[in-house]
């Protein structure tokens, strides 16, 4: 399974701060937004990446990720000269993929609880799996309709009517199929190659599979200066209490055995004395203690 992060965009709903920097490279709370999608890939087992961004933006994210070695990844990078949709990722991405599977997670997309992703990845075979989000502002969204088995009937972009609370949040599992869909579509009324287009014809083709994500899941949103703010105030407050990260790549890709207790050691010695730093040196710390990894 290959992993797209999308991160384009011109944030212009977080205006000025995306004057400089873009919306996936801003804090929410101590770490880049873009951290919290990449981690959750990785806790998907998920190690081959390409980032997707605006040719303006793209060489900060390189400068900030690097080629993903030092974690035991690896990321490429490709630009979106223009924003022409979601599903437009697949077309730019296409040689990345090649023959696999891939997940494309949107860079603003931050998600915190449970084991519904990871399931979803290790049972995935063919088809795609997208999932349910019950939200109080489904018109923001792509809204997935249920019928009384539970089953998804339908799936629209945006609806002024939606026929659910619904949403379905971005990140999303598709087979190879996905490039041949991606490459049919037709821009959508805002100019766009929609992600609920290449979601509805897999619905026509009776290959989706739509989970709802429990209660007790957090899909937060951090697009506009509140919902940003929110966002950090949330994950503070998980991590303050439980003296826990979300959104931890390093410790992600540790607990996923893509990196050794040796490696962690040197990456650690390339990050200056903080409270980022400490908290990887305690879990590699209690790895050693109970003899793990
Ligand atoms: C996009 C998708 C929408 C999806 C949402 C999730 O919306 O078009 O279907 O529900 O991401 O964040 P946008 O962020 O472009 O408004």
């Amino acid at each position: 399974m290959k992993g797209i992060i999308l991160a384009g965009g011109a944030g212009s709903r977080l205006y000025p701060l995306t004057l400089v920097a873009s919306k996936q490279l801003q804090p929410v709370y101590d770490k880049p937004m873009v951290y919290y999608p990449l981690t959750t890939l990785i806790e998907g087992g998920i190690r081959e990446f390409c980032l997707i961004s605006t040719p303006h933006d793209l060489p900060r994210f390189q400068q900030l990720l690097g080629d993903g070695s030092a974690w035991g990844l690896s990321i490429e990078y490709r630009e979106q000269a223009k924003p022409a949709g979601i599903a437009q990722a697949f077309l730019i991405a296409e040689s990345f993929i090649g023959k696999d599977s891939v997940t494309l997670i949107l860079g603003d997309n931050i998600f915190y609880g449970g084991d519904s992703f990871q399931r979803a990845f290790a049972d995935f075979k063919t088809g795609a799996t997208v999932f349910g989000y019950h939200v109080h502002d489904p018109e923001r969204y792509g809204v997935v309709e249920f019928d009384a088995n539970g089953k998804a009937v339908s799936i629209e972009e945006k609806p002024k009517a939606p026929k659910s609370n619904y949403a379905v949040p971005g990140l999303y599992i598709y087979d190879n199929e996905v490039v041949d869909i991606a490459k049919n579509l037709k821009p959508s009324a805002r100019g766009e190659l929609e992600i609920t287009a290449v979601n509805v014809e897999y619905l026509r083709r009776g290959t989706l599979r739509v989970q709802r994500l429990p209660r007790g899941f957090a899909w937060l949103d951090a697009g506009t200066s509140s919902s940003l703010h929110e966002a950090s105030a949330y994950v503070q407050t998980i991590e303050k209490r439980g003296g826990i990260k979300i959104g931890c790549p390093e410790e992600a890709a540790f607990r996923q055995g893509f990196v050794s207790r040796t490696q962690m050691d040197e990456l650690m010695i390339k990050i200056p004395n903080c409270e980022y730093r400490d908290y990887i040196a305690e879990v590699v710390a209690e790895a050693k203690r109970l003899n793990q990894l």
